[in-house]
Order: structure tokens, then sequence, then C-alpha cells
């Protein structure tokens, strides 16, 4: 699933060969450490004092344990549905099917287990499934069939036993709901010329593809598809192949079939069957074929296809899959690529092999009212899925505990996919701020966890989702980056420079990289110029937290370092050892190519800081926003003085880029977070308005006074970054500005001046300055909107009122799927949480609501723990501290699905950020006072 540089062509063409090289270590990589870890079990499971996961029940019976048996093999399977678009007699929306798999038996057995999950199975002879012998085979009689809900599973006790070597067929009907409720085969609704329209859509990944059709749901357990849809004469149907016949009136065995039309697809690559897809819609397409004669087509709504929002995402497929043909060496591997847009989707996209689904926002562009934010979503979303195509599907991990390989590859590649495609957009650079960063923020827990589990830590439906989080994608990505850097200059390296006294270094690859996979954290690494010494300690954001977790390798790692003295690159070294003279400034991790964090001692702290104000250009543009994110995140874990990390912001009066500004900005969010109940606030904001006023007039400048935007992509996300900042700050002028922009419209809603750009920032500060009127209009104005991603600007922006009651009826209206869709629901809470207003309002929802989201979206959904990270974002009082603690011990029993970790972590931080304003308050105050003097 997908989860928000200027570089020459030759540039590019090196930069794909090393890649390249890097792809090749990587696979190498996963099988030598699958191979790793098998041996080291025993050794591992006693080191680990204490499981991250409950250990399931332990049972003997087949069919109380989450995995399947290795005694059967799927080869192939032929499957019909047929979605009803309309309510049945009973009210009830539902899709019938047949389907049959022919598997091999591996292994003597007398059980079959398959998955089946909410689905009604018709009984045939007192059984739910009938079994055949195939090739002269005969099959044994079924004693008795049951389901065991728990595991999900049809659960087939056999006379006698299946043979090995021989292979069967197992067929099955059923009947089951097409429900809204975003998981297997589900329905969503839209509106279109004021007609409600129905659409039959797919989500499988992870476990919900049993919820289709009976099947062997485990992303080992490959096999080829037949696939084959009913639908209503005039509808589409697609699926993951080419259609191979469309035939009208078929003759059916399934019940009255009046204008239908079966729709027969030809058979499937073998594949997981969390990848399978099926659409039934009345959409509509726009088409291309590549160089090579792939088909490539586009699907949306027939209204977002007429107003050509398809276009941006057709123009960059071409060259995204050109580029991903040439990095894996390797055919776009199906005849056909199919990309959907639908209403209604819970994860951002998802790849299904051939035909893969995305949320409106991630696929359709509108250039008049979508924000070049929203076309870097786009570009980077369809690279990630792209991406996929080939790793990950083609090649795939066997068991969700390695889904970091899988997901952590693609966050990584799809930034080379999408700076391909948008050459001048510096998208190699951004990863900093949308991984490494992200990935940190994390992984500086006690609670967080490797990037590779045990297998047999991760068993059911809610542990496989919970993997779906910020370690596997982005540290993935940050890793594996790392890791190519690393190997472009020193796979000889990594081999020569071995023995200097006193250091140990690297012998190989995989031994490095298992101390970056197979334990959690990272190191932050301490520079002491006055002595030369290197040293590295494990980075935890509470100083005094204690691991659980043993690491084999003591929180030890080897650290690739490049590093930069007096402006001058230097040879890259495993570990630095060197004297510096005192007058020289070092700067670790160059480029920040490592996933580490650099402390150095005060003397070179100042000798940097002092570049940074006589001339930050000499230091390259990731690292000045790898020097904030550093100082702050030292200073909240105690490492160095708070007053030390505010005066890495002294320099951004001169600061005219956008990743700085950004990384700035995500570490004065926090302060403002923990400081906006408190009287540090207004010395605050006096400091900031006084920083940001410079690039409040310099984009004022540069754009005509506000009537244009830059050229630069990255530009245009700094002018975004003035004018929100310098409104939230009090910067004269700028709450006027957006006040009158929003004013006019209002007064005319068809014609919406405000550039697309700064609709968000202008939209919420009006909002937040405004009360029923204007939060009625943005309302009205969302209900209308058919560009997703301009209903995504109303939707965050009715959160910053500042009015109670509008923000509580915002809340209840979460909790109705014709206000905000199901899909929405939790991020509109989200919004409202981080309203300073909105808060304990929204903390006071999720608490009150918590059975009803769980039942609503299922223990296995993903969703809750975003929610939980947002609802308790802010906390930072010893009684907030009680309130989450009561609230883990008073849902204990329903328990927290994929939010049981957010939560662990949320106790975690509001406990760091308690410790941490003890001390430091104080100077925070007066160092604001100081310097808004
Ligand atoms: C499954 O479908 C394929 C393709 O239509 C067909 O050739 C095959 O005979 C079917 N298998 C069974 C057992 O019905
Ligand atoms: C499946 O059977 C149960 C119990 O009889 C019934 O409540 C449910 O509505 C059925 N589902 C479908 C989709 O027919
Ligand atoms: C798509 O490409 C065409 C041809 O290069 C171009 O004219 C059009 O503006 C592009 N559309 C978008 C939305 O980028
Ligand atoms: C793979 O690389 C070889 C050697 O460079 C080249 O001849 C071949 O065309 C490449 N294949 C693809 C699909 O790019
Ligand atoms: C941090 O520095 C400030 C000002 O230099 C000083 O007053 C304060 O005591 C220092 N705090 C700590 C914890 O060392
Ligand atoms: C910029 O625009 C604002 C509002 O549209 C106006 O009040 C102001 O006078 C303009 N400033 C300049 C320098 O033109
Ligand atoms: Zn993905």
């Amino acid at each position: 699933m997908g989860k928000g540089y200027y570089i020459s062509k030759h540039l590019a063409t090196a930069a794909m060969v090393l890649a390249a090289i890097a792809l090749v270590t990587i696979i190498a990589l996963s099988v030598v450490y699958n191979r790793e870890k098998s041996k080291n079990a025993a050794k591992f499971s006693k080191a680990t004092t204490l499981p991250v996961f409950p250990t399931p029940k332990t049972s003997n019976e087949p069919w109380d344990k989450y995995r399947l048996p290795d005694t059967l093999s799927p080869q192939y399977y032929n499957v019909t549905l047929w979605p009803r678009l309309v309510k049945n007699a009973n009210g009830m929306y539902i899709f019938t099917g047949i389907s049959g798999v022919m598997f091999t038996c591996e292994k003597k057995t007398d059980l079959i287990l398959i998955h089946s999950n909410k689905l009604n199975l018709t009984v045939f002879k007192g059984h739910h499934a009938k079994l055949t012998g195939l090739s002269g085979v005969t099959a044994p009689a079924i004693k008795t069939t049951w389901f065991q809900s728990e595991t999900q599973y049809l659960v087939i006790q056999l006379e006698g036993k299946l043979k090995p070597g021989k292979d069967y067929w197992l067929y099955t009907e059923f009947t089951g709901e097409l429900a809204d409720d975003l998981e297997g085969f589900y329905r969503s609704e839209y509106m279109e010329n004021g007609e409600k329209k129905i659409i039959a859509i797919t989500q499988m990944q992870a476990t919900y593809a049993r919820k289709a059709f009976p099947c062997f749901d485990e992303p080992g357990m490959k096999a080829v598809f037949h696939i084959t849809l009913i639908h209503d004469r005039g509808t589409t149907a697609l699926s993951n192949s080419q259609e191979i016949s469309k035939t009208n009136n078929p003759s059916l065995n399934l019940g009255p079939h009046n204008c239908l039309t079966e729709t027969i697809f030809g058979p499937t690559k073998r594949m997981s069957t969390y990848l399978i897809a099926f659409v039934v819609s009345d959409f509509t397409y726009i088409d291309a074929k590549d160089k090579k004669g792939v088909l490539v087509r586009i699907w949306a709504r027939k209204k977002a296809i007429e107003d050509r929002q398809g276009d941006y995402a057709l123009n960059i497929t071409q060259p995204i899959l050109e580029f991903f043909e040439k990095y894996y060496n390797t055919s776009y591997p199906l005849s056909k690529s199919d990309q959907i847009a639908l209403p209604d989707f819970n994860s951002g996209a998802m790849e299904n092999w051939g035909l893969v689904a995305y949320r409106e926002t991630a696929l359709l562009y509108d250039p008049r009212t979508s924000a070049n934010g929203n076309k870097q979503r786009i570009v980077t979303v369809v690279s990630h899925e792209l991406a996929h195509m080939w790793f990950g599907n083609l090649v795939t991990v066997k068991w969700w505990n390695d889904l970091w390989l899988n997901e952590g590859f693609a966050s990584y590649v799809e930034y080379l996919g999408a700076d391909y495609a948008e050459p001048t957009w510096n998208m190699k650079d951004q990863t900093i701020l949308y991984d490494l960063q992200s990935a940190f923020a994390v992984d500086s827990l006690t609670s967080s966890h490797p990037l590779s589990r045990k297998e047999e830590e991760v068993n059911t439906p809610s542990e496989i989702s919970e993997m779906f989080n910020t370690i596997s994608y982005s540290k993935g990505a940050a890793v594996l980056k790392m890791l190519s850097e690393f190997l472009t200059e020193s796979v000889l390296r990594i081999h020569a420079v071995d023995q200097t006294p006193g250091i140990k270094l690297p012998y190989s690859v995989h031994e490095i990289m298992n101390r970056w996979i197979l334990q959690m954290g990272f190191p932050v690494v301490t520079i002491d110029t006055r002595t030369g010494n290197v040293s590295q300690k494990h980075f935890l954001l509470e100083p005094e937290a204690v691991v659980d977790r043993k690491s084999e390798f003591n929180y030890e790692w080897f650290v690739p370092i490049k590093w930069m003295k007096k402006g001058q690159v230097q040879d890259q070294l495993w570990l630095l050892q060197k004297s510096v003279s005192k007058n020289e400034w070092v700067l670790a991790n160059l480029h920040v190519s490592g996933y580490f964090r650099v402390n150095y001692d005060l003397g070179n702290w100042e000798r940097l800081l002092s570049q940074l104000e006589s001339n930050h250009q000499v230091i390259p543009v990731v690292n000045r926003a790898q020097i904030l994110d550093d100082a702050f995140n030292l200073a909240r874990a105690s490492i160095i003085n708070i007053t030390l990390a505010l005066r890495t912001t002294k320099y951004l009066l001169h600061e005219r880029e956008y990743i700085p500004w950004e990384a700035a900005l995500r570490n004065l969010n926090y302060f403002f977070q923990l400081f906006d109940r408190s009287e540090v606030y207004g010395a605050m904001q006096a400091y900031l308005k006084k920083q940001v006023k410079p690039l409040f007039e310099y984009f004022g400048t540069i754009s005509s006074n506000w009537t244009t935007v830059p050229s630069g992509h990255t530009d245009q996300f700094t002018q975004i970054i003035a004018l929100s900042l310098a409104c939230s700050t009090g910067v004269e002028g700028c709450r006027e500005l957006t006040r009158s922009w929003f004013k006019k419209w209002m007064q005319n809603p068809p014609n919406n001046a405000i550039h697309p750009n700064l609709r968000s920032t202008v939209y919420c500060n009006a909002i937040a300055a405004g009360g029923a009127e204007e939060w009625n209009f943005g309302w009205q104005m969302f209900q209308k909107a058919t560009v997703a991603a301009e209903a995504v600007k109303l939707r965050s922006a009715l959160a910053c009122t500042k009015v109670p009651w509008l923000l509580n009826r915002y809340l209840e209206y979460t909790m109705n799927p014709e206000k905000i869709r199901k899909q929405d629901a939790t991020s509109t809470i989200g919004y409202i949480a981080s309203n300073i207003i909105g808060q304990p309002l929204a903390w006071d929802f999720v608490r009150a609501n918590w059975d009803y989201f769980f039942k609503l979206y299922g223990t296995g959904s993903f969703i809750f723990s975003g929610l939980i990270r947002d609802v308790t974002y802010r906390f930072c009082t010893p009684f907030e501290l009680s309130q989450l603690k009561r609230f883990q011990k008073d849902n204990a029993e329903t328990g927290f699905g994929s939010g049981t970790q957010a939560l662990q972590q949320a106790i975690e931080k509001t406990t760091a950020k308690i410790k941490w304003l003890e001390g430091n308050k104080e100077p925070v105050l007066q160092w604001f006072l100081s310097e808004s003097a």
C-alpha cells in the first residue's frame, strides 16, 4: 500500500546503474538474512525478554493456528462473482459467487483448511464444499465441515487421506454482503448529477481476500486466477488481467439473468491473493500505449475524466514505467496497466497487480483547483505503486513479518521514479522530510521495534495490519537509501578497511545491515573536535528510559559517515578518527545519506552556528534542515541545552529554501503544542513573527503582492509556509489578506480566485477568524466540491474554527457517512484534535465512542494507530497522562487493534514531555523573551 533535485541526464543514468547494484544486493540480503534469522532463532528468543505482541493462544489443533499448514498448495482458482448493485428484498446489498481451487497435496493429510470469512456457503449433502480428485484420482469423502471464526477458516475433515503429489478440486458456492466496510469485496457510493451511484470494488490486503471467496489467503500461497465477473449491462468490469470475452445475456446457473453481461478475464500470472482486484462501475477512462505496447488506462468517475483530471496521471505513468523497466532491467510484467480512482478507499493506494486502486486525491489532478502539493503527492504515490508491480508483486515476501522490505523498498524508489518524471522538483532531497525524519520520530522511543520481525511474532490480522507502520515504510526507505549510498563507493572498501586499532570495522554488507535491520532504533554519533573522538550511543528521546528489548548487537551500529570539513567534502569513513584543529568546523552525515543523528562538542556547534549566520549556503540544504532537526531532538532528549537548539533557528532570517523551513516548522509546531496553553506562547509568537517577516515580505515582493506564485516547485511550498506562519504569528497585513480573499469568494461562490496552493492556509485562517457564517459557507462548498483535492482542503479547514459548538457538531458529523465519508472520518477527527480548542473535544469523543469505532472498522483495520496518535499528540501534563492510562485500562477488553503500539508510544511520549518541561520551560521562556525584545 501507499502511505506524503535537479539532476542532469547523465547523472541520472549513473544513479540508475548504481541503484541496480543496490537492488541486487537488497534481494540477496533478504535471502541471506532470512537464513540468518532462522540460524539465530534460538539465540534470539533467549535474548528477547518481552515480546511486543502477546503470544497467540497455544493449541494443538491446526485450525486454532493462524498460519496454514504446509500440507496443501494451491495451483489455480476459477472464480465467478456477481455483485448486486441494488438492495435485495431484505434491504441488503449482496454478491453471489462460485469458486473452485485446484490444489496439490504436499503431505498426507485428512484435513483441509481454507480461509473464508463472513461468507455464507451453500450446503451440498450436509457439507459446505465439494471435493473431487483430478486425473483419475478418487477424493476421500467429506466427514464434516465447520467454520473456525477466530482463525477465519472453513475446516473440512475427510474420511480418508489425501495423497501426496495428487491434485484435487475444491468447489464452493456462496453469498456475501457487499457492505460499505472498505474491506474485501465492498461497495462505494457517490453522487453524480444528483443521482446516487453504486460501485463494487475490492481491498484484499492484508487479509480480506477470504471475505470475497474461500482461498488460501497467505502471500506465499501464490496461484493462477481465472476470474469471471457478472454485472449489469452498461457497467464495466475490471480485474487484474485483460478481459478476453464479454457476453451479453450469458446462460448462468446463478439465477435470473436479464440484462446481464459476463466478462471473462485471462488467467493471471502466479500471484498472491492480497493482490487480487475486481471493480464493477460505470466509470470511464483515458488511455495510451507505452513504447512496448503496454496498454495504460486511467479510470475514474465520468465527470472527473471529462474534466481531464486523469491527464496528469496518464502523462507520468509512461515515464515512470520506463524508469522502472530500466531500473529493474525487467520488462513490465503484464500486458496492461489500469489505475483507478475510487471515491471510498481506506488507504492512499493499493498496488493490485495490473489494477492499482487510489483515493481520488492520489490520482486525480485538476489544474484549476489542485495545489502543486497535490500534484507532488500524485507523482510519488503513482511511482510507489508502480514500483510494486515488480518488487512486491513479481517478487513477494513469504510472510508479513518481512513487509518492511516490500514497503521500505517501494518508499525508497518512489522518489527515484518521481524524480525521473519530474526532474526539476528536488524530489530526492525531500526524502529526508518524509522518510528519515518521520522514522526518527518513532524509532527514538523504547516502544519501537526492529525493521524485521520474527515470523512467529506476526500472526493475527491485527498483528499483520500493525506492520503497516512508519518503521516498515519510512525507516525501511531510509535504511535502504543509506545502503545504496555507501555501496556506491565502498563495496570494496568494506572489505579493505579492516582493522584500525581501537575501532571495530565492518566485514560484509550483510553484517553491517543486520545491525540496522535486526535491532530497533538508531545511533547518535558524537564528534568531539577537541580530541578527535567519535562515539555512538542508542538515541532515545527519553534519556532515562529502559529498553526492554535486548539486542545481540548491544545497540551498536556500523555507521558510514560522510563528512565535510570547513566547506570541503572529505572521504567517506566508517568511523571518523581524525583530529580537527580548533577553528575549523566539521559537519558529519553530509547530504544526510545516513540513518543517524549527529552531535558535536560545544565549540563545533558554535562554529556551525556562526557559519549558518554568516553564510548558510556553504552548508548543503538538506544538512541545514538536519542540523535543525538534530539539535531540537538532542535537546528533547536532554543531550544538549535547549537554548542551543533554539539558536539554530536564528539564521532562518536569511533562509529561503523549503526543506530547512519545513524542518524548522515541524520542530516549532511541536513547541507550539507544548506551550500554547502557557505564558511561553506570547514570547514565542513574538520571536517567530520576527523570524518569518522577511520571508513573508520576500514572497509578497516576488509574487507581485500575492497575485502570482513563484515558478520553482519547492519555492511554492515555501510561499505557503511564509503565509501560514506569518498569519499564525500575526505579521501585519497577513490576516487582512487571507480574510479579504475569503470574503471575496463568499460574495461570489462560483468564482474562487484564491490560488489552489494557498487555499488550505487561507481557508483555515478565515474560518478560524470567523464564526458560524464562514463555517457554514465552507461546509456548503465542501459538499459541492467535485474535485477530491479541494474537498480535503475544506474538510481540514473546517476543523480550524475556534467555536466549540461548531467543533462538536463537526465531530458528530464524522459518525454520519452521508456527511463525512467513512474513509475520511478518522482523519477529520485528527484535524479537529490538532486545534487547541478541538483537542479536548476530540479526545472525549474518541474515548466515548471507542467501542463504536472498533465495531465499525473491524479489529484488523489499520486506522486506529493514526487516530490514537492524533488525539493524544498534544498531551504533556500529568493529568493527561493519567487519562491516557485510564483509557488503556478501561478499554483493555475491547482492545486497540492496530493502535496498540500507538497507545504505548503516546504514553511514552507524554511521560517524556512532562519530565522535559520540568527543567526546560523556564530557560525556553527566558530565551524567547530575550530574543524577541
Ligand atoms: C477453470 O477455468 C479454466 C479457464 O476457463 C478452464 O480451462 C478449466 O477447465 C477450469 N477448471 C475447472 C476444474 O473447471
Ligand atoms: C448469512 O447468513 C446469516 C445467518 O443466517 C444472515 O444473517 C446473513 O444475512 C447472511 N448473509 C448474506 C449475505 O446473505
Ligand atoms: C499532459 O501532457 C500533455 C502533452 O505533453 C500536456 O499538454 C498536458 O498539459 C499535460 N497535462 C498535465 C495535467 O500535466
Ligand atoms: C537488461 O540488461 C541487458 C544488458 O545491459 C540489456 O541488453 C537488456 O535489454 C536489459 N533488459 C531490459 C528489459 O531492460
Ligand atoms: C542552558 O543554557 C542556559 C543559557 O545559556 C542556562 O541558563 C541553563 O542553565 C542551561 N541549562 C542546562 C540544563 O544546562
Ligand atoms: C497588496 O494587496 C492588499 C490587499 O489586496 C492591499 O491592501 C495592499 O495595498 C497591496 N499592497 C501593495 C504594495 O500593493
Ligand atoms: Zn506500498
